[in-house]
């Protein structure tokens, strides 16, 4: 049994750091102790050591945004694994499609990032994700599968336990477009089978697949009551701790009837 995991991607928000603690401080006192969902927040890298007090004695997770592949060296602006760890992360974004398609991140960087994420012993969330375009194409099924070729190359089995998958549709993120709910399953079946065929069944089944794009409270329980759709990569509505809330109360409503 997978157990559902939402993440809040907060990208470029909020501006200001008391604005941030704040709304870290609500995710953790609606959480509370509970653990039958699991629960991460992802803020800008400025504030990742201010949250990780925040959090302190909470089981959410903290996510930096994106990491360097090296440890260490003269890579002016970046930021490794181990200055993660040690800010107190427990998760990192690698691949997102702001990246990708914003600033050029290849299959072949993500794959050198998600080598190096996994030897600093963060939980890595991969993104993939087609264009408006290539669905359009009918090329869903082949840019997702080279996606995953492109940045799972020369994992084992049991490192790929330990990676989160996010499918985001590029069309839907921020756009207030959702893949339907069947569009959704559709993929991430198809994801775990292109797992199953890489690795083993048993892998494919244990393996996370977060949905992500427009994901709000109106939409989450049609998503999350999906079978290989695990939890959610969520932009926009994360920034509300209300909205952010309501949809962990969902999952944890959906966790229970599942469980
Ligand atoms: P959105 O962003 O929920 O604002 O669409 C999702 C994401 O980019 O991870």
């Amino acid at each position: 049994m997978r157990t559902l995991f939402l993440a809040g991607n907060w990208k470029m928000n909020p501006n200001s750091h008391a604005a941030a603690a704040e709304l870290a401080q609500a995710v953790k006192v609606g959480v509370g102790q509970a653990s039958d969902v699991r629960v991460a927040v992802c803020p800008p890298a400025v504030y990742l050591s201010q949250i990780d007090a925040v959090l302190e004695g909470s089981p959410v997770g903290m996510g930096a945004q994106n990491m360097h592949w090296e440890d260490e060296g003269a890579f002016t602006g970046e930021l490794s694994g181990s200055m993660l760890i040690d800010v107190g992360c427990t998760h990192v974004i690698l691949g997102h499609s702001e990246r990708r398609h914003g600033l050029g991140e290849s299959d072949s960087m993500i794959n050198r990032k998600l080598a190096a994420a996994l030897r600093a012993r963060l939980i890595p969330i991969v993104c993939i994700g087609e264009t408006r375009e290539e669905r359009e194409e009918d090329r869903t099924e082949d840019v997702v599968a080279g996606q995953l070729q492109g940045s799972l190359a020369g994992l084992s089995a049991e490192q790929m336990t330990g990676v989160v998958l996010a499918y985001e549709p590029v069309w839907a993120i921020g756009t207030g477009l959702t893949a339907t709910p069947q569009q959704a399953q559709d993929v991430h079946a198809f994801i775990r089978d292109r797992l199953s065929d890489t690795f083993d069944r048993a892998t494919a089944n244990r393996v996370v697949v977060q949905y992500g794009g427009s994901v709000k409270p109106s939409n989450i329980a049609e998503l999350l009551v999906r079978p290989d759709i695990d939890g959610a990569l969520i932009g926009g509505a994360s920034l509300k701790a209300d909205d952010f809330l309501a949809m962990i109360r969902s999952a944890r409503d959906l966790a229970t009837k599942k469980g």
